[in-house]
């Protein structure tokens, strides 16, 4: 079981963002367990703050530290349900400035037990919560997001559908774009035409050898023209070395 915690301050941002497809399932079966907390609940006094200007000056707020070192304190010293003497390994602050999450490092994060979001928030999250609370700082990607609600959405349902169960037996992760460093193949259904534009004939024929080489091939080819960055990065095995002379010099 992995337990995501939410911490945030539009903790109903979340209300039915878990209740689709495979996120839902995995709730459903046990296999994870997500719980959105309102930041405004660890702050004191009447006004429930938890921003405050920037030392220095500046526009916009910056959240304050107490509030939410308060609430990642309660939340790990609170005993985990499921299995008491585990405590969480991971604290993620998400914020435009974290690393950059990959599909490497959803798989390292479908290990754990239990991850703690913090969502920043305004013009940013005091630098001490980065330096001295969070385990990990992470970014979903070179954009600005107005706070870190979409982010912890992204990240949770990436994770959750890699936890061992939640794909079912049919489905597997190992096909995914990423996986191997390249993207996924094109896929096709009926009808094998449609607005002129016929399926690849290889697809129909049944043969089962020349479907997965016509797969791999596809992949470098979509990757070669969407990312050539991942294919610079990529190892590529000698067939494959070979599909992607084949297509260079296609043109
Ligand atoms: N908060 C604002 N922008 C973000 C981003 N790109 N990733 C994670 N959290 C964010």
């Amino acid at each position: 079981m992995l337990g995501f915690d939410i911490i945030t301050i539009f903790p109903d941002y979340f209300r039915t963002a878990f209740d689709y497809g495979i996120v839902r399932r995995a709730r459903a079966a046990g296999l994870i367990k997500i719980a959105a907390h309102d930041l405004r609940r660890w702050t004191q006094g009447r006004h429930k703050v938890v921003d405050d200007r920037p030392f220095g000056g500046g526009d916009g707020m910056v959240l304050k530290p107490e509030p939410i070192f308060a609430a990642v304190e309660e939340l790990t010293n609170k005993q985990n349900e499921d299995e008491p003497s585990k405590l969480p390994a991971r604290v993620v602050l998400l914020s435009p400035q974290g690393r950059v999450l990959t599909q490497s490092l959803a798989e390292d994060l479908a290990q754990e037990d239990r991850i703690i979001l913090i969502c920043g928030r305004y013009e940013g999250v005091d630098e001490r919560v980065a330096e001295a609370l969070a385990t990990d700082e992470l970014s979903i990607g070179d954009y600005v997001l107005s706070g870190g609600e979409p982010a912890a959405v992204v990240l949770i349902d990436a994770v959750a559908r890699l936890v061992p169960g939640a794909l079912g037996s049919e489905t597997s992760a190992a096909n995914d774009s990423f996986s191997n460093g390249l993207l996924d193949c094109p896929h096709y259904t009926r009808p094998p035409e449609f607005h002129g534009m016929r399926v690849p004939e290889v697809l129909l024929n049944g043969n089962h050898a020349e479907i997965t080489r016509w797969r791999k091939k596809e992949a470098l080819r979509k990757t070669k023209r969407n990312r050539p960055d991942l294919l610079e990065r990529a190892t590529l095995s000698e067939p494959e070395r070979l599909w992607l002379n084949e297509i260079n010099q296609e043109q």
